[in-house]
């Protein structure tokens, strides 16, 4: 097998400001929903809905301490003062690219104020500048769950229509600011995550509403408030850095049927659809019917102006990004079948399939089929920005991870990548998520790491946060150098040496 990974292919890793920046009230950072993200040690990992579950009680509590110990966003790996050190190890890595967000509140810590914050603008132009010393493309994502507490407070979030005022003054400076540094930029992280956690995506605190299904309808609004918001800074991308691209940035959750009955085959392709229904507005620039029509069914008012529609219209997305980490199984029977967990829901389990250490479902094959299914209904290049195994590492003695398991999961979703790129699928590109540990947005742990690099804290922030290189490191270096043939050269020569050693028989 050779590698058809195209030669501009690019390569690298992925963080959010949230999970890496810390330095939470630093240089005239405002508060953001991340900094309310509470450590529960006492929650079971499993447990995603009260691991993210944040009440009127907990931003109040949030606002009044300067913790950190139960705090973990607001400390992150301390990226805020060590990203020269860790963007020169990326580029030891051979990174083509990083995907980094801005963090909404270094530049406007309220969300509302007229003027930027300096210092903000100025820190991420250092670390755009330093990227680009290295030789790395920064990709940068406008919002991944860092949206101003203020505007929670005093706005109901994203369900105010006023928050697509405030973010198009966001996204317009910031193009302004970084327009000879950026080219690639994601508007929403995981935009269909609005259900799965509204609160730290869309700032919908569920007691605030009378019942399940206004809670609801006030999601549908934020979401499209949202659509709108990234119409809007796509329309900005181009009249301010022509050339440039916006992409959509979706949680591919790939879901299959039980069995082959009917049934469940049409209940997996549910799944499916409503998954890809934010695809579909930021591709096709419109609201698939079936969602029209659910709205209709339960009496959603969705405020959806004339002005709306012709935006989401004229400024679609260039190119399709995605996450993806596992897949799920949908059964007429889930009610007696075994359960796993997942990223931030839970479904059947699959017995194909081996879990991560969190009861993630590893499915390289599904990643193939996401991207033919992605390509095939979308026709528009794909980037993969997060894909990875969480896992408990150990540090040896002598300052490295032997992280083989992480090796062997990359190199078989490469690989299927790899096959993808053959069916005919345009990929960009691919970052690895967490490529330097960082702190977990689902359960505010240290200890479920992702990266290449080990970093030297605890749960509770305690160590050195001194960075090692794991095993994994040099491995991706090969396959990056290689762009990807050493992927198959390994196997090439295991094959040599077993002719060059037949066993004997
Ligand atoms: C994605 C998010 O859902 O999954 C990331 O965009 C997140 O922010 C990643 O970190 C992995 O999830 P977790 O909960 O293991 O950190």
């Amino acid at each position: 097998m050779k590698s058809y990974f195209p030669k501009d292919f690019l390569w690298g890793g992925a963080i959010a400001a949230n999970q890496a920046e810390g330095a939470w009230n630093e240089d005239g950072k405002g508060m953001s929903v991340a900094d309310v993200a509470r450590f529960k040690p006492d929650v079971s990992v499993e447990d995603y809905k009260s691991q993210w579950h944040t009440s009127l009680a907990d931003i109040a509590i949030a606002k009044e301490t300067d913790d950190t110990v139960y705090y973990p966003k607001r400390r992150g790996i301390d990226f805020y003062h060590h990203y020269k050190e860790d963007i020169r190890l990326f580029g030891e890595m051979g990174f083509k690219t990083l995907r980094v967000s801005i963090a909404w509140t270094r530049i406007f810590p309220n969300g509302n104020e007229e003027e930027p914050n300096q210092k903000g603008l100025d820190y991420y132009r250092d670390m755009f500048e330093e990227l680009r010393k290295n030789g790395i493309e920064p990709l940068v994502t406008l919002s991944h769950y860092e949206m101003p507490l203020y505007l929670v407070d005093h706005y109901d979030g994203w369900v105010s229509r006023e928050a697509v005022g405030f973010f198009a003054k966001f996204s317009e400076t910031v193009f302004r600011e970084y327009k000879d540094l950026v080219k690639y930029w994601l508007s929403f992280n995981e935009i269909d995550s609005v259900f799965r956690h509204p609160f730290t995506t869309v700032g919908v605190v569920e007691e605030k509403y009378a019942d399940k299904k206004a809670t609801e309808e006030a999601i549908y609004q934020a979401l499209h408030h949202q659509f709108v918001a990234s119409a809007q800074a796509t329309k900005q991308l181009r009249e301010i850095i022509p050339g440039a691209q916006m992409g959509a940035m979706l949680t591919k959750t790939m879901t299959y049927a039980e069995t082959c009955d009917p049934e469940e085959v049409l209940m997996a392709q549910k799944a499916n659809r409503d998954n890809h229904f934010y695809a579909d507005v930021q591709v096709f620039g419109e609201y698939p019917k079936h969602v029209l029509n659910y709205f209709e069914e339960n009496g959603f008012q969705i405020e959806r102006t004339e002005e709306d529609l012709r935006l989401l219209k004229d400024y679609t997305v260039d190119f399709l990004s995605f996450s993806y980490y596992m897949s799920m199984v949908v059964s007429k029977n889930a009610d007696k079948r075994e359960k796993v967990g997942g990223n931030l829901t839970t479904g059947v389990k699959n017995p194909y399939l081996e879990t991560s250490e969190w009861g993630w479902q590893v499915d390289p094959v599904g990643l193939r089929i996401s991207l033919i299914d992605l390509y095939d209904a979308y026709r528009i290049p794909l980037f993969v920005v997060e894909n990875g195994i969480g896992s408990t590492d150990v540090l040896t003695k002598d300052g490295t991870v032997e992280d083989d398991y992480r090796i062997d999961y990359f190199r078989e979703h490469f690989k299927q990548m790899n096959l993808a790129i053959k069916d005919g699928v345009e990929l960009m590109g691919y970052t690895s998520w967490g490529c330097i540990d960082i702190v977990s947005a689902s359960t505010s742990q240290m200890a479920k790491r992702y990266g290449f690099i080990y970093v030297d804290t605890d749960d509770y922030g305690k160590g050195t946060y001194n960075r090692y290189k794991k095993k994994s490191f040099h491995w991706y270096k090969d396959v990056i150098v290689t762009n990807g043939d050493s992927l198959y050269a390994e196997q090439e020569s295991e094959r040599t040496a077993a002719e060059k050693s037949p066993a004997i028989i």
